[in-house]
């Protein structure tokens, strides 16, 4: 399915759409099966969502239908600065009424190993057979500079079957070791979101998504839902470099 490019002014209305669809993505989701599958990404570009949800949109939702889930995760405790889930947890998760059985965080600090290892395990119980993961309802993924998406880098390994696995990346000042999900879970997503902004990104946005197709060099591109749907929420920053259709 061709990807949907929503275009907004800001990161703030780019936020709100992606709020938006949280809470739509919610309701059916719980409406059809009795729970909301959501994995979320770290980096910086989600924070005002999870600003968003934890005050405006905070009582749109059945929170106890919603279980948490992250893409990728640093290998730090969930104290640790670093920690996508603890940046979660501050901003959102401590905020809304939601049971800690329903938080299912990527445990940094057993190592990028082990914690791919117990990670699996953990998806293994919500599994969708025949897939040994689950089907997510929503993934929010992010972009960097260079193309990455989650902690899947550029020149990484493309063919990988595993649900998770351990990474070392060098990537700005952010923590190296890491656990990421496969593009083999997120392609059995019913919803991508990613969100990207900011003029730095412009370039190798308008590369993953109108020039050739490169996954090894642009790991974003290897998302792509089997079945699902796949939303990119950009700014004008961001989306300054791609030509009209
Ligand atoms: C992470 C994210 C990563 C992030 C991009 C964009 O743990 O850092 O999963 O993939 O989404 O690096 O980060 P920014 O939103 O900070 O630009």
């Amino acid at each position: 399915m061709k990807p949907e490019i929503r275009i907004f002014k800001n990161v703030e209305e780019l936020s709100l759409a992606a709020a938006r669809l949280f809470v739509e993505q919610a309701a059916s989701s719980s409406a059809e099966r009795d729970r909301f599958l959501v994995a979320f990404n770290g980096g910086s570009t989600p924070t005002r969502l999870f600003q968003l949800l934890a005050t405006d949109f905070r009582g749109k939702v059945d929170w106890s239908r919603v279980q948490v889930f992250w893409g990728d995760e640093r290998c730090v405790s969930a104290e640790d600065a670093g920690s996508s889930y603890g940046q979660a947890w501050k901003v959102l998760l401590s905020h809304v009424p939601m049971p800690s059985s329903n938080l299912h965080r990527i445990k940094g600090e057993l190592g990028p190993v082990e914690a791919s290892k117990d990670y699996s395990l953990i998806l293994r119980g919500f599994a969708a057979p025949p897939l040994e993961w689950p089907r997510f309802d929503l993934v929010y993924l992010g972009m960097g500079e260079d193309g990455h998406t989650a902690s899947l880098f550029p020149g990484s390994p493309v063919d990988v079957s595993q649900p998770a696995v351990p990474v070392t990346a060098h990537y700005q000042d952010r923590p190296a070791d890491r656990v990421t999900l496969t593009p083999p879970v997120f392609n059995s997503a019913r919803l991508v979101v990613f969100m990207a902004s900011g003029k730095k990104k412009a370039d190798t946005l308008a590369k993953v998504l109108r020039g050739s197709h490169s996954p090894e060099l642009f790991p974003a591109q290897r998302i792509a839902p089997t079945e699902g749907r796949l939303i990119w929420l950009v700014d004008e920053a961001a989306a300054s470099k791609l030509p009209p259709e």
